[in-house]
Formats: C-alpha cells, sequence, structure tokens
C-alpha cells in the first residue's frame, strides 16, 4: 500500500462477538448492540435504508451538508485534520472536502475493515492526492489514541445521528471522552435527529419494503453464521416504535412462539412475544441537546437545520 492511504489495524480490548452475544442474551431483557448490525450484509442493508423514501434522515443530512457547506468550512478550517467516527458513507465527506484543501488529512475510523476499504477506495478515485490514515477500531475506544501529542487544529465528525444510539450515560461518557481530547482550537461535527412526530418516526423504522426488517433480522443470520447458532429467523418479528418517555425508537425483534435458541451448548429460551432489543435511536431537542454539552464541558457553537427542521449538524468547542 502507498503511504497516503494506510489502513492501521488497531486491536482494542473490545469483547469478541461471541462475548457480546452471549451477555446479552443472559439479560432478562434480552439485548444485542447495534454496532453488530454492521456485518458485510448489513452494512449493504444500511445503505440501502439510507435512499429509502421513509428514511429522511440521510437525505436532510446531505441537504444541510450541501446546502452550508462552505459556512460548515469556514468553521472547519482548511488545514484542520478530519477524524470521522465510524466512515459511514464517502458521499458526505466528500460534501465537506469539496470546498477543503486538498491538503486536509482525513482520519476514518471504523471497526469495519471492508467499510474502511470501500470509503478510502472511492474517495482516492476523487482525490488521490488525499492523506488518509484509516484506522479500523472501536471508535469509542480509538479516541485518546488519535488525540495525543499534536497541537494542530483537528476535527472530528460524528455524522449519521449515531450518537443516538448511546443511552444516557454512555453518550456522557463518551463526550466527556471527546471533551478531554480536544484542544481549545479543536473542533466537533456532530449530527443529531430532531424530535418530531411520532407519525414521520416511526415510518422511517418501518419501511414498507421491509427492509429496515431485513436490517434487524440480519442481525440473527449473522449470529447464526458466525457462532454455530441456529436461530430460526422467520420465527422472529421486526418491531420498531416510538418510546415517548425516553425519546428515542427502540427496534426490538419479537419471538413468535415459545422456542429455544442454541449458541454453542448454551441454550436460550423465547416465551411468544418476549423481545430481543436491538437498538435505541434517541430522538434530539435542541435546548436539552445544548445542556448535555455543557454538562461535559462543551459548548455549541453553531446549528444547521435542513428546511423541514428533521435535522441538525452542530458544531462544538471546547467550553
Ligand atoms: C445509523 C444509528 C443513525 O438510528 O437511524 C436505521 C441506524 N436503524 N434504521 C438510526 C438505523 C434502523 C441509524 N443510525
Amino acid at each position: 500500500m502507498q503511504s497516503n492511504h494506510m489502513i492501521l489495524d488497531f486491536n482494542p480490548p473490545f469483547s469478541s462477538l461471541k462475548e457480546e452475544v452471549l451477555m446479552g442474551l443472559r439479560q432478562n431483557q434480552k439485548q444485542l448492540h447495534p454496532k453488530l448490525f454492521y456485518d458485510e450484509k448489513g452494512s449493504k442493508l444500511f445503505n440501502q435504508i439510507t435512499t429509502l423514501p421513509e428514511y429522511y434522515l440521510t437525505r436532510s443530512e446531505k441537504e444541510i451538508l450541501t446546502t452550508f457547506h462552505s459556512d460548515i468550512c469556514a468553521f472547519i478550517g482548511h488545514n484542520s485534520p478530519l477524524i470521522e467516527l465510524g466512515c459511514g458513507s464517502e458521499e458526505k465527506i466528500q460534501l465537506i472536502l469539496e470546498s477543503l484543501q486538498r491538503g486536509n488529512r482525513y482520519i476514518p475510523i471504523d471497526i469495519s475493515r471492508e467499510a474502511l476499504n470501500n470509503t478510502v477506495e472511492k474517495l482516492l478515485d476523487s482525490y488521490p492526492l488525499l492523506d488518509v490514515k484509516a484506522i479500523r477500531a472501536d471508535y469509542t475506544q480509538a479516541l485518546s489514541f488519535l488525540c495525543q501529542g499534536s497541537e494542530e487544529k483537528k476535527v472530528i465528525l460524528f455524522l449519521g445521528s449515531t450518537i443516538g444510539n448511546f443511552d444516557e450515560n454512555d453518550r456522557e461518557k463518551f463526550l466527556c471522552q471527546l471533551a478531554k481530547n480536544l484542544n481549545p482550537n479543536d473542533g466537533l461535527l456532530i449530527g443529531i435527529d430532531l424530535k418530531k412526530s411520532p407519525r414521520l418516526l416511526e415510518a422511517a423504522y418501518n419501511d414498507s419494503q421491509g427492509i429496515t426488517a431485513a436490517f434487524n433480522k440480519n442481525l440473527l443470520h449473522r449470529i447464526n453464521l458466525e457462532l454455530d447458532a441456529n436461530f430460526q429467523v422467520e420465527q422472529f418479528t421486526h418491531h420498531a416504535f416510538f418510546n415517548n418517555v425516553k425519546n428515542r425508537i427502540e427496534m426490538h425483534l419479537i419471538s413468535n412462539t415459545v422456542q429455544e435458541v442454541l449458541i454453542g451448548n448454551e441454550t436460550f429460551s423465547f416465551l411468544p412475544g418476549e423481545t430481543i432489543h436491538t437498538e435505541n435511536s434517541y430522538k434530539f431537542d435542541l435546548k436539552e441537546y445544548e445542556q448535555i454539552l455543557v454538562k461535559v464541558g462543551l459548548c455549541l457553537r453553531k446549528v444547521w437545520t435542513d428546511k423541514q427542521n428533521y435535522f441538525a449538524v452542530t458544531y462544538i468547542e471546547p467550553l
């Protein structure tokens, strides 16, 4: 590989798929972490989701990045290295790079080697001189590693409202960790999904083509394939609803019947109607969001929204 696009394989002490799955399914409320969605098939299904008519999130965020790109780039600055947590799509980063100098260093961090390869390859097609250093790691654990030393201004990108996947505690811990790794001039560009009518939210996670359902169930296929398990996937039903109290979309897989599933040598029993909780996707109110940031020593400097006010891209600095 050439020196301008290396992939650094950083092996942090995060638990294996098997430990992760067994731990989750041993809970009273069975649960599987949403990061487990993204095997190769899952990443493909997610890309499909982003183009669905009901799934407004990606379109709204791209609209914001397009409409306000010169303003956004003015905040970022023309030489700042861009560290992206979870390289969702090369299209979004292109929208940003478009008006920056080719000299910006781009450092995507993702747990999926395929996702990294893909992004890096496509980006280098458009920007052959781009200085890319990809890091394969769980980004919650890669932060301190990548922020060591340098005094030059850097900007960390966390787009796609992935922050919505964290519950209150993890979100606070994560933001604290980010804050700790920022120098006074550094910035954070975070995409969040805004509160809106439950009807629109629920439609976005229950698309008419059933792609979200397939995405949710793919988790069980993945576990069957990778962990020698025997989920009967057709005996589970996709369920997504807005939890009004917690302000989040919850995705579950509901067991259709009484059944047992074997993973390795451990048996898991399901009652009819019992669920595996697979994802939370929090929806934010800008006032509350600002309070969350202030609490961890961060300052909301600028908010851009789409015309419909569905989504927000926010620029944040240390207080
Ligand atoms: C990638 C976490 C932003 O919560 O909307 C899409 C994932 N799940 N449809 C989201 C997802 C179901 C997505 N995030």
